[in-house]
């Protein structure tokens, strides 16, 4: 996209966005009142990029099982990344591959995904959930989000990659800048700079730590990234690098939003409290609630390879399409009464962790963090105060707070 083309969007009312701009304050606090217009007044709703939005949930499961869609344009450029992205480029990460090379990367993460070193993470998560909660117990209160939703992810995936203590707070920026690389096609160049920047340093990073690995293999992801092999097959050096900055990225911010979003909702709503306590055994349910009611990815993307005839709309080849899944979760055409947080829902087939072939490789290991810190908080601590009325929102990709800060009575 041109200068000058971003430079129109910023003198962009939301009026033009449907009241859904997703670069404004307003949408970013609360995009729920925005979605369920566009879902109601014009569910197929082109953007003033040019871009499609798609808001009810039986157009977005079309689209995600569709065989006719690509996550490129025609001529295999992104629609969402850099182009001018260089180094820890996500191009080649697999979410943005199609077809047989996608599942050729696909197949061999997830080798390393079955080796020891997830294995040995429910341990590692208890340990790292039990320290921050008898922490905040003992000072009578916390900040949910620094204490445990940014602790928890970032501690993980650091160590199940093999990053050392040491390095995790610089790690947490870094991974915190990329994130915007899902969408940096859309953002100012200053913007664009920092998620280069940041690209380029995990890259380097990554590249020593593989270096460091070949010599001495640990029981880290990255060991089993080099040792993983699929009929003869592995990945090469740059390949591994770039499926590394893709995990670190895809799992951190992510699974923040699953524990801070999630948490804020069960405190605002402190029947369902109740509700957990007493049945302890509503837990895997109330995860995907809270993953439903607050998604951490409010969309995701496709790119059509054939024209498609949606509601009364004629969208054209190589339309790009971002499937609103924050809008999807709260179809009332899906979910009935889709606006309240409610853990015995039976319906789990919320839009969060995407579909299709590009259905979230981590969910598992994401549920695993959820669980443990809703559960162990709410049980350990079940009357909570909030400290402020008005929730901060964080400037990323991904939906996440900036803080959430908590007493507990
Ligand atoms: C609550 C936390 C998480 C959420 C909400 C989430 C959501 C998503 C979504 C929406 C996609 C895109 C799917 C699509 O376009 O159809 C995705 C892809 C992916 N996620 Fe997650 N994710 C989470 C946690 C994780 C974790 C912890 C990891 C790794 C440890 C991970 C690794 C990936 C990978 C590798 C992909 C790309 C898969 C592919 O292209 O085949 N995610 N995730």
């Amino acid at each position: 996209m041109t200068g000058s083309l971003l430079d129109q969007l910023g003198n962009l009312s939301d009026d033009d966005w449907g009241g859904s701009n997703p670069l404004s304050l307003s949408f970013r606090n609360n995009p729920y009142p925005g979605l369920r217009k566009l879902r109601e007044t014009d569910p197929i709703n082109q953007t003033p990029l040019g871009v499609w939005r798609l808001t009810r949930y039986a157009d977005i499961t079309n689209v995600l099982k569709s065989s006719s869609v690509s996550m490129t344009l025609a001529d295999g450029s992104s629609p969402s990344f850099d182009p001018l992205d260089t180094k820890g480029d996500f191009h080649n990460f697999m979410l943005n591959m199609d077809g047989n090379e996608h599942l050729r990367l696909r197949r061999l993460v997830i080798k390393a995904f079955t080796g020891n070193a997830i294995k040995m993470m429910q341990t590692a998560i208890d340990e790292a959930v039990s320290k921050a909660i008898t922490k905040g117990l003992a000072e009578g209160g916390m900040d949910i989000c620094d204490d445990l939703a940014v602790d928890l992810p970032s501690r993980m995936i650091c160590r199940i990659m093999g990053i050392p203590d040491s390095d995790r707070l610089i790690f947490q920026k870094w991974a915190g800048e990329r994130t915007k690389a899902f969408w940096a096609k859309f953002l100012p160049e200053s913007e664009q700079l920092k998620v280069r920047q940041a690209g380029e340093d995990l890259a380097n990073y990554f590249e020593d730590l593989v270096k460091a690995r070949r010599v001495s293999m640990k029981d880290d992801l990255i060991s089993e990234l080099i040792r993983a092999e699929d009929a003869g097959d592995r990945l090469r050096e740059g390949e591994l690098v770039i499926q590394a900055i893709g995990l670190l990225v895809a799992a951190y911010e992510t699974t923040t939003g699953l524990i801070g979003n999630g948490l804020l909702a069960f405190i605002k709503n402190p029947s369902q409290i109740a509700l957990l306590y007493s049945k302890p055994e509503l837990i895997d349910n109330a995860v995907d609630e809270c993953l439903r009611y607050d998604t951490p990815i409010l969309f995701n993307w496709r790119v059509l390879e054939k024209p498609l005839n949606i509601g009364d709309k004629q969208l054209m080849k190589n339309s790009v399409l971002w499937l609103m899944l924050g809008a999807g979760n709260r179809d009332p055409e899906r979910f009935p009464d889709p606006d309240r947080f409610d853990i015995t829902r039976s319906d789990r087939g919320h839009l969060s962790f995407g579909g299709g072939s590009h259905y979230c490789l981590g969910n598992q290991f994401a549920r695993m963090e959820g669980k443990t810190a809703i559960r162990e908080l709410l049980t350990r601590a079940p009357n909570i105060k909030l400290l402020e009325d008005e929730m901060e929102w964080s400037n990323s990709f991904f939906r996440v707070l900036s803080k959430l800060p908590v007493e507990f009575t």
